[in-house]
């Protein structure tokens, strides 16, 4: 384990990614911040209070500022407002572009070191805010859309085959938003592609879920959104770099002329280890995953030269 991990934002996302990391044991000390006064404290102080039942040593602390986090080797930013039904991703930027401006940059003085997994949304933007005021250089900075759908895709396909979980293969790339890019040419089960199992219309339609999976839980919650799966997301993309896993793990990463794009951040397969980014893997596309891609990439660019930093 890390000595150090700090989760910023102690709402739905951020409490039970502390929780799932010091389960886990990923670091000896779990900090959790908000800027409600009492929020992070109370939630800390309730999940320490599991820990010998559930049978974990790391030290949960909640606080509303940074003196606790300073020296953090990871920290997991999930600080801003969440969607309502009838709300974008995107109608989330000016607010959430202000809330992680300010948390970055009280991050960059406590934990110039740390290697940052940014969750709020629109989650590509963010990061882009994140790496800006940081200034950290790219491999310390990621975002986290990939895993969690991925893994929405993985769970429709396995129960519309009633099969397990554990043996869907795939990958969802591009920015996190109705214009994400299942890879069906990269979707096998147990080796199979999935093409073999399953009729054409079906994946179809079971792509169309993924794209609306989180606006599919917004309906239902109607006063927030999402928070058990992309809690687990997060942790899974924490527990590669803490443990040096070196998982191949779709992350938004900053491109650098990968998949001929450059200066945004966007959904792509990367190798995650101890040094954050240790790589990005550029797959063959298609003509049409190559075109989902790029549209993609544009629909991220669109509200990021709207962000004034
Ligand atoms: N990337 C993804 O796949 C994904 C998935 C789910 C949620 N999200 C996003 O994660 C964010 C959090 O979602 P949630 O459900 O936990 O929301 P939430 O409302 O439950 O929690 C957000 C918390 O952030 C805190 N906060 C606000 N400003 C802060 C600041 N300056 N410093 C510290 N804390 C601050 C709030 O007090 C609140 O406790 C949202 O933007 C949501 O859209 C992203």
């Amino acid at each position: 384990m890390v000595n150090k991990i700090t989760v910023v934002g102690a709402g739905n996302v951020g409490a039970t990614t502390a929780q799932r990391i010091a389960e886990k044991e990923l670091a000896r000390h779990v900090i959790l911040v908000d800027i409600q006064e009492g929020i992070p404290q109370g939630k800390g102080l309730d999940q320490q209070q599991s820990a010998p039942i559930e049978g974990f040593d790391s030290r949960v602390t909640g606080t509303n500022g940074y003196d606790e986090t300073t020296g953090s080797e990871v920290v997991v930013i999930t600080a801003g407002i969440a969607r309502k039904p009838g709300m974008s991703r995107d109608d989330l930027l000016n607010t959430n572009a202000g809330i992680v401006k300010q948390v970055s940059e009280s991050v960059r003085s406590t934990s110039p070191n740390a290697i940052v997994i940014v969750v709020s949304n629109p989650l590509d933007v963010m990061s882009y805010v994140a790496k800006e005021v940081t200034g950290f250089p790219r491999e310390r900075v990621l975002g986290m859309a990939g895993v969690l759908d991925t893994a929405r895709y993985r769970a429709f396909i396995a129960e519309a085959l009633d099969v397990s979980v554990r043996d869907i293969q795939a990958m969802v790339l591009g920015g996190h938003g109705d214009t994400m890019v299942p890879l069906i040419s990269y979707t096998s089960v147990s080796g199979i592609p999935v093409t073999q199992l399953m009729a054409r219309e079906k994946l179809d339609a079971i792509v169309e879920r993924t794209r609306t999976g989180g606006a599919e839980i917004v309906k239902h919650l109607k006063t927030g959104s999402a928070y058990y799966a992309p809690s687990a997301a997060a942790v899974q993309m924490c527990e590669a770099i803490v443990r040096d896993q070196r998982r191949i793990l779709p992350c938004a990463a900053w491109l650098e002329g990968e998949y001929g794009m450059s200066g945004l951040f966007l959904g792509v397969p990367c190798i995650l280890g101890r040094n954050g980014l240790e790589r990005i893997i550029e797959v063959e596309l298609t003509d049409s995953e190559r075109n989902a891609l790029e549209k993609s990439a544009d629909a991220v660019r669109e509200p990021m030269s709207a962000i004034n930093l």
